[in-house]
């Protein structure tokens, strides 16, 4: 028998690596156990065999038996999963199978277990073939006016050819790696020759590309190939060699990163970084694989590129399991010596199917920096999602070119890598030229420069929004194009931001039918500048929304968010192809949007069905979470690790004011340009037409809900009104904010508002007295003791659903069927919005034949 290829290096290296993992033959159970618990004594008990611990997250380990050899085992700790449940989300018993029998002794050390199952997860971001096809390589036509003149062109050329002489750059691409330096379209590059030319080329800095594979061979990338940070997960051991024949993804994106300068194709944007692979893409891997590669090598991995994730199908809402979950936040903890691994991934391509990159787990994530695409003429290509969560943006393909990069091969170059797949490797190249200069920035400084240092681009098109520390900010753009040159010279004076802190808010019941078409149901919740002082929060980073919504054509819905400034998050936007009957299941929105508000004021969502038909459902309650600087860094501690169950109901739910608002514009937000409602600190014309258009009618009952066990709660009077204002056509918001907040907002543009919302205001919290000493023990993951009978009355409607992550149409979604990069040049790079045509025109490729299919 061969020795595997692997061991030699295992032996050099004295590194061991958990047992290859055999699923035709083993069951395997990811399993948390308390911290003094011995795992071999664990397995002993059971009578399973310890595989080892699960990457680098604390007391997780994988055990097994052969095949469906411990059915016993696993009824057990299926049942345990559910008891936890019960007990933690106050489920009434007749939500719950009744336990079938006495959980045993022996899992007395458990905290949480998984079975693991092999899935096909993720797919490449390679954007789908678009409608119009234009076959063959072709340069830029410039078939768009450019200002540019004869004598700038010839200038840059010139420039092109001085800075190539300076450097030394002898690669043979070069000049055609107009990402680098566009000679065409002057100034739509990545502005990143100067920085070289500063001397600053990356070293240092190591990426790690999480991927199809790196061909390690390539003369273009081997002498920056990081060996010991890369890992094949697919078929496992030390070598993340491309292996099936499109495995070439991966390769391409380490080019964009780190290629070599040499005499082979083009240079990577920080040509003197090391580049890591790590295999995921090419096989069905399970959770805590992907846990494990998240974290892999992260104390030497500074960055980790990730082009990929659900599927772009615009009916996929997906977000990782709670062990990758874990996994990116143990990295945002303890990776890179605690200053944070920087997870870059790339926003979707799934625009022309109405896909929103809000319904990604992934890139929804705080933790992640999400990149979006425009195409070499510095216009949005019809695959880039938009969404609130999106960073910034950078090129890519589209304009009838793609990024230019290395390939598979010895000396193979590529000339049609493209959609946000190849977006996300450019800020990965950024990040590590500046962290070549500053590697003690944290992963928070690090998305402050992409807000500090982002250009903002057509900011005419009716999607931008200014917000209150005079950054603007598009859902299509996020803050705007990212710019190496301005990146690298903020980070070198960059002040070190203090840790993170938040607030959470408890859990706000609503349970209030949504209104089908135009109206809206809005539910506010007012946060004090005392809550915000006793939660040491300084100013806003991050805000993301939890909530739960029952219905029965998931697609239907949308949500808005607005602050208490009055900006406007679109956090949900309508589906077309999403017919799934289910509504959000304790989903995660996130956005960037609020980004250096103070945060203190009334907070609304506004849930709207926008399409009139048979399908309906039911808001049933949310959570407020700000995330973001802290006010005094030595008393500030690390969030605790996410938990399943953190997010249930260890608080009381508390206010809630729900208001129908008759809104005079559709919400189908199938796309920016945003809607008129974006803009609430800007006048806008009302709609000529609509007879209904400057009446604002507030109209439902409010439904306050106090909770039964918890005496200290008090609930305002409620008002209904109805009113009417000629300035303000319907689409206005009408926030659930405060009059004077109103007043401060449309006041200062000259609009009198003139509402009131009865805000139930009423917010209690058990453990009171707690949550004033440390919000965060009151609110949140400590492990709860059984919860009053009394209390969970407002809450047993929600949950019946068994939960973990959201469950997607097809999730052995083919991820490679038909999908290839030659397609590239066909496409459409002159829409500037994401097309909604799907259905016409002649199209192949099976992804995109998957993504139409109901
Ligand atoms: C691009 O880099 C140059 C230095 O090479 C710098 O002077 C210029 O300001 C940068 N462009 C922008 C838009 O910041
Ligand atoms: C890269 O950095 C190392 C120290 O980290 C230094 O020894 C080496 O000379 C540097 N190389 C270049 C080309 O600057
Ligand atoms: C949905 O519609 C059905 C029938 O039209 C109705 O019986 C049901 O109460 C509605 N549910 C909600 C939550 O509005
Ligand atoms: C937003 O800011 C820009 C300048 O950045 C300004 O020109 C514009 O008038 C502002 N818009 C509003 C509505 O204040």
């Amino acid at each position: 028998m061969l020795l595997p290829a692997w061991l030699p290096w295992v032996l050099l290296t004295g590194r061991a690596w958990a047992n290859p993992r055999d699923y035709d033959n083993n069951d395997y159970f990811a399993i948390q156990l308390h911290p003094s618990a011995v795992p071999q004594d664990v397995a002993r008990r059971l009578n399973v065999q310890y595989e080892g611990r699960i990457g680098e997250l604390s007391h997780h380990y994988t055990f097994s038996c052969p095949r469906d050899s411990c059915r016993d085992v696993e009824e057990s700790l299926q049942e345990l999963q559910w008891r936890k449940k019960r007990r933690r989300r106050s489920l009434n018993g007749r939500d719950v199978p009744a336990i079938r029998r006495q959980i045993t002794h022996d899992l007395r050390d458990v905290v949480w277990s998984e079975k693991q199952q092999l899935r096909q997860r993720h797919v490449k971001r390679i954007p789908p073939p678009s409608v119009q096809l234009a076959r063959g390589p072709q340069v830029a036509d410039g078939s768009k006016p450019d200002p540019a003149t004869d004598l700038d062109l010839q200038d840059a050329i010139q420039r092109l050819d001085t800075i190539a002489q300076t450097l030394d750059i002898k690669d043979p691409i070069f000049k055609e790696q107009w990402h680098l330096f566009n000679s065409v379209q002057l100034g739509h590059d990545m502005n990143v020759t100067g920085v070289w030319l500063e001397g600053i080329t990356g070293n240092g800095t190591i990426s790690a590309v999480i991927d199809d594979g790196l061909d390690s061979n390539s003369n273009d990338l081997k002498d920056n190939f990081y060996a010991e940070g890369s890992w094949d997960f697919n078929d496992p051991g030390p070598e993340p060699l491309p292996r099936l024949f499109d495995d070439k993804h991966g390769t391409r994106c380490a080019g964009e990163i780190a290629a070599v300068k040499n005499d082979v194709c083009g240079v990577g944007m920080a040509y003197d970084s090391k580049i890591a692979g790590i295999r995921i893409l090419s096989k069905p891997i399970s959770d805590e694989d992907e846990a494990t590669a998240i974290n892999y090598h992260f104390q030497e991995n500074d960055i980790y590129s990730c082009s990929w994730g659900p599927p772009d199908d615009g009916q996929t809402m997906e977000a990782p399991g709670l062990l990758i979950q874990q996994a990116i936040v143990n990295g945002i903890q303890n990776g890179r010596s605690g200053l944070g691994s920087v997870f870059v991934f790339a926003a979707g391509n799934g625009a022309s199917f109405d896909d929103n990159c809000n319904f990604d787990g992934y890139t929804n994530s705080i933790y992640s920096i999400t990149v979006g695409g425009i195409d070499r003429a510095g216009n949005h290509p019809y695959y880039s999602e938009s969404c609130s969560a999106q960073l910034v943006v950078t090129y890519s393909s589209g304009h009838n070119d793609a990024i230019h990069t290395t390939d598979v091969g010895s000396n193979q170059c590529y000339n049609g890598h493209g959609g946000t797949s190849a977006a996300g490797p450019l800020v990965v190249g950024v990040v590590a030229l500046a962290l070549s200069v500053r590697p003690d920035l944290t992963w928070r400084d690090v998305q402050y420069l992409c807000i500090e240092t982002a250009i903002p681009i057509h900011e005419d098109d009716g999607s931008w929004d200014n917000t209150t520390i005079g950054k603007r900010f598009s859902h299509m753009y996020g803050y705007g194009k990212i710019d190496a040159y301005r990146f690298v010279e903020a980070a070198r004076s960059w002040e070190l931001v203090k840790p993170q802190a938040w607030f959470h808010s408890p859990w706000l019941s609503v349970q209030h039918k949504i209104p089908e078409g135009d109206q809206g149901l809005t539910a506010s919740f007012e946060v004090t500048e005392e809550m915000l002082n006793t939660a040491n929060l300084e100013k806003l980073e991050h805000v993301t929304v939890t909530m739960n919504i029952e219905h029965t054509r998931r697609g239907d819905l949308s949500v808005d968010l607005i602050s208490p400034s009055g900006l406007v998050s679109h956090l949900a936007t309508n589906r077309a192809h999403d017919a799934e009957p289910a509504g959000y299941d304790d989903w995660t929105f996130m956005s960037v949007l609020h980004w250096g508000e103070s945060g203190i004021g009334d907070w609304t969502v506004v849930v709207k069905d926008s399409n009139q038909n048979e399908f309906n459902g039911t808001f049933i309650d949310w959570r407020l979470n700000l995330w973001g600087n802290s006010i005094n860094a030595q008393i500030q501690s690390l969030h605790p690790m996410p938990d399943e169950h953190d997010d249930d109901h260890e608080t009381a739910s508390a206010v809630v004011s729900t208001t129908s608002v008759e809104a005079g514009v559709p919400a189908t937000a199938t796309g920016p340009p945003a809607k008129p409602s974006d803009h609430p600190d800007r006048p806008t014309k009302p709609k000529p037409t609509d007879p209904t258009d400057s009446v604002v009618t507030v109209t439902a009952t409010n439904t306050v809900s106090v909770p039964i066990a918890t005496a200290t709660a008090t609930a305002a009077p409620e008002e209904t009104h109805t009113y009417s204002d000629s300035f303000l056509p319907s689409f206005f918001p009408t926030f659930g904010v405060s009059k004077r907040t109103q007043i401060w907002i449309y006041g200062s543009i000259g609009l009198i508002v003139v509402f009131c919302v009865g805000l139930g205001a009423y917010f209690l919290v058990q453990r009171r007295k707690r949550l004033r000493n440390n919000p965060r023990d009151a609110y949140e993951f400590e492990m709860v003791g059984d919860v009053d009978e009394d209390e969970q009355q407002g809450l047993t409607s929600r949950k019946g659903r068994g939960k973990g992550r959201a469950k997607r149409g097809g999730e052995l979604y083919d991820a490679f069927a038909g999908e290839s990069d030659d397609d590239l040049y066909s496409e459409d790079g002159y829409q500037d919005t994401p097309s909604n045509d799907t259905g016409s025109g002649s199209r192949s490729g099976s992804s995109e034949d998957k993504a139409t299919e109901k």
